[in-house]
């Protein structure tokens, strides 16, 4: 495949960007804000040797989808008016000059292994908390220097995933609890990560630079009012690129940001969401009403049931609790990995006959997924009905995740999965109170 070279890109360094371009450093992470032109940094890092021969780069992504859908379109725009020609089932670029980039992705641990033997003068890691240090640090053990090619371990991320302790451990001296290294101050470790005195033999360089959405003239309005709706903490993170945004108590489901109400509202449509106890936890079920995407607060939980007791008393309770909501409410039950978790499914399946039963895989951890119904709540978009179980519901939510209890959370965040995820004429109307 061959590109005739036109001329390049209009693309100009933001204030971070060039500041991140001219490092000389061993080793940068460019990190912070959502949208601070991280990505567009890393693509456009190993463009300066690409004129060498010997210059070998490439850049991860930790999943394939998301490498294609960023990494990869964008390059397209990038690389193309330089020249350089797109070899897709290698996933790389070649330069004029003879330099190549290519791009990779890590999904599991042993994903690193491929890279065995191969040398690289340029590795980079898109969003690098969402891969892990043995990854990472695997990857870094296949930069070579060749032919007066420098070597550059690159990185940009935004704080939080599942990586935020290590990547905030390996720049601690600039982004942990007391950090002791200006933005942009070079630091030296050595081989085993200990940090040490320049000049000190086999010591290599260190370097952190933020990145701020405010630097990004090339984003609109949009960008930030979309970040504005996320979760108090994803906000944080994103937003400010605060990497002591805590996820701890009150941080997702504060106690004030409830509505109270005396007495259930009209809903529109509901949806019972249960969470099975297990190991003696209590089992939950959660009734979640919609009144209507112009009603504020939109979402009520209307009741709350809970039990502890044999399996037997539980399918019991699930029935009369159906029975008790009418055929117009929607019921959610949790579908655990594996072969139990099936047979449950379709033993309520079978039992609730005539109602409108759903089942839900839990995907992700349980801060993730409750995120989108914390930004509801965070928003003052979620009330409550005053009742016997108000209380413990408010402090579970409140504690979460640090508390010990998480039933209520869980089944609350699926009944409001369910309804964000349903289309409203998939439910049918409710008359206005339940009985
Ligand atoms: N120097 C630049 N010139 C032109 N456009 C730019 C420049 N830097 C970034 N952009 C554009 O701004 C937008 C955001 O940049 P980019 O995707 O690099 O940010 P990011 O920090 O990786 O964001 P995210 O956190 O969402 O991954 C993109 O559309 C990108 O193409
Ligand atoms: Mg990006």
């Amino acid at each position: 495949m061959s590109t005739s070279p036109t001329k390049s890109p209009e693309w100009r360094p933001l204030a971070a960007q060039r500041a991140a371009l001219a490092c000389g450093a061993y080793e940068l992470l460019y990190g912070g804000a959502a949208g601070g032109g991280k990505s567009d940094y890393l693509l456009v890092a190993p463009l300066r040797w690409v004129h060498l021969p010997a210059s070998r780069a490439i850049l991860f992504r930790r999943s394939f989808p998301e490498l294609e859908r960023t990494l990869i379109a964008r390059s397209h725009t990038l690389y193309r008016p330089l020249g350089a020609s797109y070899h897709a089932t290698r996933r790389e670029w070649a330069f004029p000059g003879g330099g190549l980039v290519t791009f990779g992705y890590l999904e599991s641990p042993t994903d690193a292994l491929r890279y065995q033997g191969a040398e690289f003068s340029f590795v980079g890691f898109d969003e690098l908390t969402h891969f892990d240090e043995a990854s990472y640090r695997y990857l870094s053990s296949r930069l070579r220097s060749a032919h007066g090619v420098p070597v550059r371990l690159r990185a940009t991320t935004n704080p939080g995933g599942p990586g935020h302790e290590w990547v905030r451990h390996r720049w601690g001296a600039w982004i942990g609890r007391e950090p002791t290294a200006l933005p942009g101050e070079r630091r030296w470790y050595d081989p085993d990560g200990r940090a040490v005195i320049d000049g000190t033999p086999d010591a290599l360089s260190r370097v952190f630079l933020p990145a701020a959405l405010r630097d990004n003239p090339y984003l609109g309005t949009a960008y930030r009012a979309q970040l504005l709706a996320l979760d108090p903490v994803t906000r944080a993170q994103l937003l400010d690129g605060d990497w002591d945004a805590a996820v701890g108590e009150g941080a997702l489901f504060h106690r004030d940001w409830w509505r109270m109400l005396d007495t259930a509202p009209p809903v529109a449509r509901s949806v019972r969401a249960w969470d099975f106890g297990a190991g003696g936890d209590a089992t939950v079920g959660v009734l979640l009403g919609d009144a209507g995407h112009d009603v504020t607060p939109r979402w009520v939980v209307l009741d709350v049931v809970s039990h502890r007791g044999p399996p037997h008393e539980v399918h019991r309770l699930v029935q009369a609790t159906a029975a008790r909501d009418g055929r117009a409410v929607t019921v959610v039950v949790p579908q655990d990995p594996g072969q139990a978790g099936v047979d449950q499914a379709a033993s309520y399946t079978r039992e609730l006959a005539g109602y409108d039963v759903r089942t839900r895989r839990p995907t992700g951890d349980k801060v993730t997924r409750a995120r989108p119904w914390s930004a509801q709540v965070g928003a003052g978009n979620a009330a409550l009905v005053r009742a016997p179980w108000t209380a413990a519901f408010v402090a579970e939510l409140h504690a979460f995740p640090e508390g010990g209890h998480d039933d209520q959370v869980d089944a609350s965040a699926d009944a409001f999965a369910t309804l964000v995820d349903t289309p409203a004429y998939a439910f049918t109307r409710v008359p206005s109170t339940r009985r």
